[in-house]
Formats: C-alpha cells, structure tokens, sequence
C-alpha cells in the first residue's frame, strides 16, 4: 500500500508528546499536515481518506486520555485512514488510555496499524522520568515508525493488515473525579512576562495580568504554566498536589521504563 498523504494531530500541554509524535513522523516525509489541538481543540481538521495516514498522539491522563480531548476526537472522520496511536506517559503506567485512544479511532473510521506507549517527563516534576523522551526514545520512536512503513508496504490492502493486540480493559479504568477545583499559585518574582498564559490549553490565565486564574474550576493540572514559567513564579502548592508528587518520586523517580510498541 501507498500513502498519498500524512498528517499528525496531537494534545501536549508539556510537549513531551508532540516530541514523539514529531519524531516518528518525521521518518515518513518532510511534508506533513499537522493538526496541534493543545490550544485550540475546535481547528478544521479535515475529513481523512483511505490512501492516507494519520500519526496521533496523546498524554496519559489518570490512566485515560485527557478528557478534554475527546469530543475533538469524535468528530474526525475517516474512510478507512490507516493510523498509528501513541499515548506518552509519565513513567508510572498507561492502563487504559492507548486501548482507549485506539478504540474511538476505529469508530471514527481509523485502521490501526501499529500502536505505543512512550514515557515523558511528568507534568508534576522533572524528578519523575526527567528529560524523556531522551536520545534512546527517540531512536526507538524511529524505529518504531519504520517498522510500521514495512509493515504497510507488505500489506496489499488493508484487509491483509495484520491485526494487532493493544493492552488494557473494557470498561476502562473510572476517570478522576472532575470535581477537583485546584491550580498554579503565582509568587512575587512574577514579572508579568505573559509566557504562561500563551501556553495554557484551557485559556484560564488572565490575559491582563498572568498572576491571576480567572476560573480554577477549569484547570486540568497540566502544569504548562509552571513549566514555562523562566522565573519559576508558576507554581502547585495544594494538598493533593504535593501528596501525588511525593508519591510519585517515592515510587516512580529511581525506574527507568521503556517503550512498548505494539506492531
Ligand atoms: C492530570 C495528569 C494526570 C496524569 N496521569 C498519569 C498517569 O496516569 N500515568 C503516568 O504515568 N503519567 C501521568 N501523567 C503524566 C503525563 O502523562 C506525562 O507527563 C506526559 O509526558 C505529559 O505529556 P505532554 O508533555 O504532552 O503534556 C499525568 C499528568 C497529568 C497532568
Ligand atoms: S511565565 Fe512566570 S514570570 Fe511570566 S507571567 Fe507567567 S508566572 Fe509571571
Ligand atoms: S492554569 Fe491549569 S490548565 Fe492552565 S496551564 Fe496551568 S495547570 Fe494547565
């Protein structure tokens, strides 16, 4: 099989996902169509053909995708599009999110060809997974994607495309409660620079004075801000918060994981 055409469409807050997204589709061709949702998740995204491949990228939220994300993934349309889903994590597990992400895929209309699961830098600190994807990641990430093209260009049609197992359960694992209303404090060495409220995907960082969350109630926890933030001014300092984090370094920040691909 031929591809007339890539795209690639992903959600990254932090953009340890976008790195392993743009990695792998950067093995297949210089001219990509590229659908970045983080900002903005009603951009024109247009309808998928079947001599087409579509790389999709998402963090792992709770186990899950993000829920955000998901009424922009419903409305995708595709005519038997081949796609390779990617879920990025913080190194303590994936669960759910890679079944599930492939999973509304295919209601969509998607083929899977091959599928993975990357570690990135945890959104709650670099303690945790620091710096991935690194330089070995990212070879695998290639890897990875030419070994998906040999697998496409074996099959004469997308009937002969092999079939692949994804890890996880049905139902999937219960999302986080959405009623957990906290988010970034901001110190006095704020200087008002403005970097943290472009980068922030639900736009809750006033645009007149960054200091201030004009709805906290929206806040995902992505921690955009506080790592974008030169004067490290944003910062996390609720309750649940600091219990997660120190959970997280007492038991995730000595493992290394790696990749899994599914092919
Ligand atoms: C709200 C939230 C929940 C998360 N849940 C998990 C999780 O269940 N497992 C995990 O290993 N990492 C988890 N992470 C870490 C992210 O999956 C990880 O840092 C990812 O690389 C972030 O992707 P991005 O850089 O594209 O934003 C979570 C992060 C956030 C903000
Ligand atoms: S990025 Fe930091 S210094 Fe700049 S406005 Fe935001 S909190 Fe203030
Ligand atoms: S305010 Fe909340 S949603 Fe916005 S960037 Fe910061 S952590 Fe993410």
């Amino acid at each position: 099989m031929q591809m007339k055409k890539i795209s690639t469409l992903y959600f990254s807050p932090t953009n340890t996902t976008k790195s392993v997204v743009d990695t792998i589709a950067s093995v297949y061709s210089n001219n990509i169509t590229n659908y970045n949702i983080t900002l903005d998740r009603n951009i024109e995204i247009n309808d998928f053909k079947e001599d087409e491949l579509l790389i999709i990228g998402m963090p792992v939220y709770g186990g899950r995708i993000p829920s955000i994300i998901k009424d922009t993934l419903k409305k995708l349309k595709a005519q038997n599009t081949l796609c390779i889903p990617v879920v990025v994590y913080g190194n303590r597990a994936f669960e759910d999110a890679l079944l599930e992400l492939s999973d509304c895929l295919e209601e969509c209309g998607f083929k899977i060809v091959s599928a993975a699961a990357f570690i990135g830098e945890h959104s709650y600190g670099a303690e945790i997974a620091g710096g991935r994807p690194n330089d070995d990641d990212l070879n695998i990430a290639k890897e990875f994607a030419l070994k998906s093209i040999e697998k496409i260009s074996k099959a004469d049609t997308i009937d002969n495309l092999e079939k692949i197992s994804i890890p996880g359960n049905h139902p999937y694992k219960e999302s986080a409660p959405s009623a957990v209303y906290w988010g970034p404090q901001t110190l006095d060495t704020c200087n008002d620079c403005g970097l943290c409220k472009d980068v922030c995907p639900m736009g809750i960082i006033d645009k007149e004075n960054s200091k201030l969350i004009t709805d906290v109630t929206k806040c995902i926890h992505c921690c955009a801000c506080v790592k974008s933030c030169p004067q490290n001014a944003k910062v996390m300092t609720s309750e649940m918060y600091n219990k997660f984090r120190g959970f997280l370094i007492s038991n995730y920040s000595q493992v290394q994981k790696q990749p899994e691909l599914f092919i």
